[in-house]
């Protein structure tokens, strides 16, 4: 294990079909005002809305609705929770959706009371908090993001054609997230897959960098193995509860900064993936697989040992009669025949991308230093070509 780091998560989860149950208890934490925020009406379809309401109204809350939240939230949406958050004075904001109102939540919980621009404060420069912050707590309804358990909170500026993350500390974290797997169920195919493909390149990021013999990478590898083996049983039975639950599971512990310890992690594929987004608003678990493999087979060369240890190691590839080049390519090739057998997007021209946008995306991708090799701008429209062209 190289490296010096501090390790702690703050937020208390509650898992299980009865998680609800314990709602309550959280709520009587703080004080009567909260701000519910929910997406474009999922939860209301499904009869969460009904049941978290019912929690509400009878810890005695007075509640603030903010629905709306867009899949990949606007800078605009953020603007309008923040008014609701600060007219209203709330004590606490009440997340109930995926991975899109969590990370909204967190930016209205540091925005609403900052001096100044909230997306140049905290997308743009990269400020940190330095005033009140609302605390957030979450019902979580789709699994993927991992945002339950973390400080990520990606918002998106069309007007700039940028989407950025910003990756807050213990105090932006949800201080609760209920998980129920139940409450998965009903959520699009579509939506399921790219969440499930999500969860794995979240692994990914973390696992692609470094040389040492670390701890994380065999974390790594049993978390893989564990999403793969829940997806195939779940894009069959989707109401599986074994299978929505282990995967729910994974993707708390893929994006909770556990598997990140004493690793550089690489996120370029997130990089990639964000301005794909920025360009054409896709699904973001799509945009990542839609650039995934061209990234891949770009930067194999560079960390080749790490890939064929990849395919034995969560695809049981047998490697003794390979060579290592042979093995790392032997498990891109697992991998590109997972993607499809769970079927997510494997060219960005599906997702809208088209040649002229090419330049702009390069743009707007963020090159990282933590992975096998830095790109270049040149290589970044290589690999979209690529995929435009898969
Ligand atoms: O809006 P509603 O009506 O609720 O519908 C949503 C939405 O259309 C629907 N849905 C959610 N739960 C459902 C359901 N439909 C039926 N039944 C349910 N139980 O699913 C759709 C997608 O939801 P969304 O929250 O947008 O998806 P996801 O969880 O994938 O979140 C995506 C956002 O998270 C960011 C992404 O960039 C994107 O903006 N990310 C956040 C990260 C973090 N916090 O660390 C890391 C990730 O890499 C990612 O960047
Ligand atoms: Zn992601």
């Amino acid at each position: 294990m190289l490296g010096n780091f501090k390790y702690s998560n703050p937020t208390r989860l509650y898992f299980g079909d009865d998680a609800l149950s314990f709602l309550p208890q959280e709520l009587s934490n703080y004080g009567p005002r909260v701000m519910l925020t929910y997406g474009g009406g999922s939860i209301k379809r499904n009869g969460i809305y009904d049941e978290v309401i019912r929690c509400l109204r009878e810890a005695g809350k007075e509640v603030f609705e903010d629905p709306g939240v867009m899949s990949n939230p606007t800078v605009t949406k953020l603007y309008e929770g923040c008014s609701i958050a600060r007219e209203n004075d709330v004590d606490l904001i009440l997340a109930v959706g995926g991975g899109s109102t969590i990370d909204y939540a967190k930016a209205v919980s540091v925005s609403a009371w900052c001096d100044g621009d909230p997306w140049e404060k905290y997308y743009l420069r990269m400020e940190e908090p330095d005033n009140r912050i609302i605390p957030v707590g979450s019902v979580l309804t789709m699994v993927g993001t991992g945002s339950e358990m973390n400080g990520g909170s990606v918002i998106t500026n069309h007007e700039q054609m940028r989407k950025i993350g910003h990756v807050f500390g213990d105090n932006v974290m949800p201080k609760f997230s209920i998980l129920n797997p139940k409450y998965t169920f009903t959520v699009p195919r579509y939506q399921m897959v790219a969440g499930i493909y999500d969860i794995f390149n979240h692994i990914c990021e973390q696992y692609f960098s470094g040389e040492d013999d670390n701890t994380s990478d065999y974390l790594s590898e049993a978390l893989m193995k564990s999403v793969v083996h829940a997806s195939r049983i779940a894009v069959k039975d989707p109401e599986n509860y074994e299978a929505r639950s282990n995967l729910m599971w994974c993707a708390t512990w893929a994006l909770n900064t556990l598997i990140a310890k004493g690793k550089t992690t690489d996120w370029e594929v997130h990089m990639i993936g964000q301005a794909v987004g920025a360009y054409t608003d896709a699904t973001h678990g799509m945009t990542l697989a839609a650039v995934s493999l061209p990234y891949y087979r770009h930067i194999l060369p560079y960390g080749e040992a790490k890939f064929a240890r990849f395919a034995g190691e969560v695809w049981g590839v047998r490697t003794e009669e390979m060579t290592q080049r042979e093995a790392a390519e032997a498990g891109l090739k697992a991998l590109e025949d997972w993607m499809r057998e769970i079927g997510v997007v494997m060219s960005v021209k599906e997702l809208g991308v088209t040649e002229d946008m090419l330049e702009g995306i390069a743009d707007a991708t963020f090159l990282l230093q933590g992975g096998y090799k830095v790109l270049t701008r040149d290589e970044v429209i290589a690999i979209l070509r690529e995929s435009l062209n898969a």
